[in-house]
């Protein structure tokens, strides 16, 4: 059977994109046929150069104005194309081109603390402002507006009063890592 190929869209320090990485590093059913950054300096990238993995970095102009990004992920011919710490929204020629190939990780609840201006920290800040007893992730496919595509996949976590908002993002990551490599898993044995 074909191997099955992934390509990992990141921006940030890509905790995600290794530990994706280090899931499928002995299989023999899907290949990691590239990163691509947004972010010239991001950590993820020094963290393919360790892992022998293509990481690739284009500008705002090659992704939203041209078909540039697109012609390189139609050549990288991926099964599924995952966005793990990613921070752009994704243009249209991408999302038309791979309906339904596009997944995210948000680190919340969704619908909850979606929407423009919502990742990263700035969503466990909300979290915490609003003493939430529960967060967690959600995975869901990719469309034109950030956060709203359909969801495949939801994982909780409970928060206790004293969690402060680097013990939050702490306890989100962990759930990252315990599912995420396994839905792209799932979704690339449909
Ligand atoms: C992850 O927690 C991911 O859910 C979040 O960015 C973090 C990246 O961490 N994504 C978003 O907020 C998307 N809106 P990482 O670089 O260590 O994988």
């Amino acid at each position: 059977m074909k191997t099955k190929r992934l390509v990992l869209f990141a921006s940030g320090s890509g905790s995600n994109v290794e530990n994706i990485i280090h899931y499928f590093h002995n299989s023999t059913k899907v290949t990691i046929a590239s990163v691509l950054t947004n972010k010239r300096d991001a950590k993820v990238i020094d963290k393919c150069n360790r892992l022998n993995i293509n990481a690739l970095y284009f500008n705002r102009n090659a992704f939203s104005k041209t078909d540039c990004v697109l012609d390189i992920v139609k050549a990288l011919q991926p099964d599924l194309i995952v966005l793990a710490g990613f921070l752009w929204k994704i243009p249209r020629n991408l999302i038309q081109t791979y309906p339904n190939q596009i997944v995210n990780i948000h680190p919340a609840l969704l619908p909850k603390y979606g929407g423009k201006g919502m990742y990263g920290m700035r969503v466990h800040k909300a979290v915490k402002a609003n003493n939430e007893t529960e967060t967690g992730i959600t995975i869901h496919y990719v469309n034109e507006n950030y956060d709203e595509g359909a969801i495949i996949h939801q994982a909780k976590t409970i928060l206790l009063p004293e969690d402060n908002v680097a013990d939050i993002a702490q306890k989100i990551h962990k759930l990252e890592y315990e599912h995420f490599p396994k839905v792209i898993e799932k979704l690339l044995n449909e």
